[in-house]
């Protein structure tokens, strides 16, 4: 694919950037169908903006501080003609005018099988909770804290010794596949969100196999 028709993507992280990295490095592969063209970040010191100037991609810090911060982080990603917008552990609540300036192009990452264990710290809420089975989802955004229509999702299991940050790695590992591959579906025209609902068709496939944990056999 000629780079010129690829994606263009923007990430929006307060972190350490590690999904940001899974969206550069598939953006590396020639065939890959999108490519992450600025990084903004509302943390000065985040370590997702240094993985941007590595690459050469821009990365802009924006304090939350200033007035109509929203505003210009929403002319920064018009500036940059960006064609999607990838929250990668963004932890501000995008405001209703945002969202709406953007609507249908933003996309979430979060560490559980969303509708449960929504906001901050899902990992441990999945501990507490004694679930079996959690995950990451990767949804479209609308005006609530990780709700918003499902795109994708991948059920990790719970296991018996895990902690917090245990978890939290099994987890990440599955983030940083289905981050990558909602952002190639969407690029593909595979996926839309059309009223609230999200529709596939392309290269999707519904698969009919599950998995249950425990493993007892
Ligand atoms: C990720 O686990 C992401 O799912 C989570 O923040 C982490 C960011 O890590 N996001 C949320 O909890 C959103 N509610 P990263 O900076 O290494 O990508």
């Amino acid at each position: 694919m000629h780079p010129r028709t690829r994606l263009r993507v923007g990430v929006l992280a307060s972190g350490r950037g590690s999904n940001l990295q899974a969206l550069i490095d598939a953006g590396q592969k020639a065939d890959f169908p999108a490519e992450v063209v600025l990084v903004l970040s509302d943390k000065k010191n985040s370590y997702a903006l240094e993985r941007a100037s590595m690459v050469g991609i821009r990365s802009i810090h924006l304090s939350p501080k200033e007035d109509d911060f929203y505003r210009k982080l929403g002319d920064e990603i018009e500036n940059f003609e960006t064609d999607l917008i990838c929250c990668a552990g963004f932890i501000r609540i995008l405001p209703p005018e945002f969202v709406s300036r953007f609507s249908g192009r933003i996309i979430n990452i979060h560490p559980s099988l969303l509708p449960s264990f929504p906001g901050l710290h899902a990992q441990k809420k999945a501990l507490d909770a004694g679930v079996t089975v959690t995950g990451c989802t990767v949804h479209f955004v609308d005006e609530g804290v990780d709700t918003g229509p499902i795109i994708l999702q991948a059920a990790v299991p719970v296991l018996p010794y895990d902690d917090e940050e245990t978890l939290s790695e099994r987890i990440l590992v599955y983030e940083h596949r289905i981050y990558p591959l909602a952002v190639r579906l969407i690029a593909e025209g595979s996926v839309h969100c059309v009223d609230g609902v999200v529709l596939y068709s392309g290269n999707v496939h519904q698969g009919s196999s599950g998995f249950i944990s425990p493993v007892t056999e």
